[in-house]
């Protein structure tokens, strides 16, 4: 945990909007998630999307880990950094032709989700070593926007379909090495997971899949976002999903290893946006604390609803208030927090906004011509790396520079 003192000094060291990150939180987390779920062949594949921050990736590279990819420039930087080919798999949605022919020269394992892009597989490049993504059937994840199993989603191949599976690998000679699920994120019941496992585990025989080497069930793992939420028993979940996959492994007769794709869990608690409030505005029902970042340098409260804790670290002992938290973004709808109440906010105070290490630089973008904030790593008590982010006219010269005329 960075101190709060700590959070300031960076702040007025190098400004505000500044992401910071704790890359030793990061490690822990991943180090942690062996002792959770121990099983020999455990291989954890950290979901690139959450934060591509290069000096976190290099953290988790040292450490060990593999990485889930969703897009050719996913497994582009993955490989850049330098993690092996066989440590990446690609589960993109709706690929094209092309980025499929891209990723496929590069060797790393492709994740195919539709029966339509099984069928080209087949017909296209047989004999290729593949992973096949399924709809777990399945509903979970911490809004709407996240859950990613049943009926109402784009992904996965359904389980229903497997003989149609079957004989389209069977058509192409295809290798199919390994069968994926992914939930939701932010899975709210553990007993979604224990689901999710066992139908896919259920479609998983020799019979259908006689080459497999590993099942991948996806990422989800929820942390608190309130200061009261209770966190997962992770202990217990990783007993039992130990105990349920040895049974399949016996059923399946061998050892397969066991693949699980955090994001959130591994960099979400990692991450504070430090903001600066530069107006206090009283509109008659409500006080407005104005600071220097929007919504698309941190989007989850508007696109889901999300709640980021936020703490007014430099004056943590005011007075508590009902503030809206707003941002500098030309839309009425450019709120951090909206009737939260925080100790006495005044002009040029620090807002550290919590939980901004997942899924917020990585979904930012420069709406109204924002440069995204510059970011840091720290690693046992100093900066290991940095992001410097573009200036105003950086960013300027560089949409000038794309236009060919
Ligand atoms: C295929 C896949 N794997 C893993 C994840 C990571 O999810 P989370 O960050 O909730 O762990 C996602 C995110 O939605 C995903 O789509």
């Amino acid at each position: 945990m960075l101190s709060d003192e700590f959070l300031l000094k960076l702040a007025g060291e190098y400004g505000t909007p500044l992401f910071v990150y704790d890359g030793d939180m990061v490690v822990e987390r991943y180090k942690a998630l062996f002792n959770y779920i121990p099983y020999p062949r455990l291989r954890i594949q950290y979901a690139l999307k959450a934060n591509y921050n290069p000096g976190l990736l290099g953290l988790l590279r040292n450490a060990g880990a593999g990485l889930d990819t969703v897009s050719p420039g996913e497994v582009e930087l993955a490989l850049r950094l330098g993690f092996p080919r066989e440590r990446i798999i690609y589960t993109a949605n709706n690929m094209t032709d092309a980025e499929f022919r891209a990723v496929r020269e590069t060797g790393v394992v492709m994740n195919i989700g539709s029966l339509s892009r099984l069928a080209k597989v087949a017909r296209e490049f047989p004999g290729s070593r593949i992973c096949l993504r399924f709809n777990p059937d399945v509903c979970d994840g911490d809004s709407a926007g996240t859950m990613t199993g049943g009926d109402l989603t784009k992904f996965g191949i359904l389980l229903d379909a497997v003989d149609e599976v079957c004989s389209l690998v069977r058509s192409g000679n295809l290798k199919v090495v390994g069968l994926h699920e992914h939930t939701g994120s932010g899975l709210q019941h553990t007993e979604s997971v224990f689901r999710s496992m066992e139908n896919l585990m259920r479609i998983a025989t020799p019979e259908n899949f006689p080459d497999l080497e590993f099942l991948d069930f996806g990422g989800g793992f929820k942390v608190p976002y309130k200061p009261d939420e209770k966190r997962v028993d992770y202990y217990a979940m990783g007993a039992e999903i130990v105990a349920r996959f040895n049974a399949f492994c016996r059923g399946y007769g061998r050892e397969l290893d066991m693949l699980f794709e955090p994001g959130k869990y591994m960099v979400a608690e990692c991450g504070h946006l430090l903001v600066e409030v530069n107006t206090i505005k009283h509109n008659r029902t409500r006080t407005i604390a104005g600071c220097n970042s929007g919504f698309p340098q941190l989007i989850r409260p508007v696109m889901y609803g999300a709640y980021h804790h936020i703490r007014n670290l430099s004056n943590p002992s005011g007075a508590p208030q009902l503030y809206d938290v707003c941002g500098n973004i030309c839309e009425t709808g450019d709120r951090f927090a909206e009737q939260r109440m925080l100790p006495e906010i005044r002009e040029y105070d620090i807002l550290s906004i919590e939980n901004a290490g997942a899924y917020c630089y990585s979904m930012g973008g420069v709406y109204n011509l924002r440069p995204m904030p510059p970011e840091v790593v720290v690693s046992n008590g100093r900066v290991i790396a940095r992001r410097r982010g573009l200036s105003n006219a950086q960013l300027a010269g560089m949409i000038l520079e794309e236009m060919e005329s």
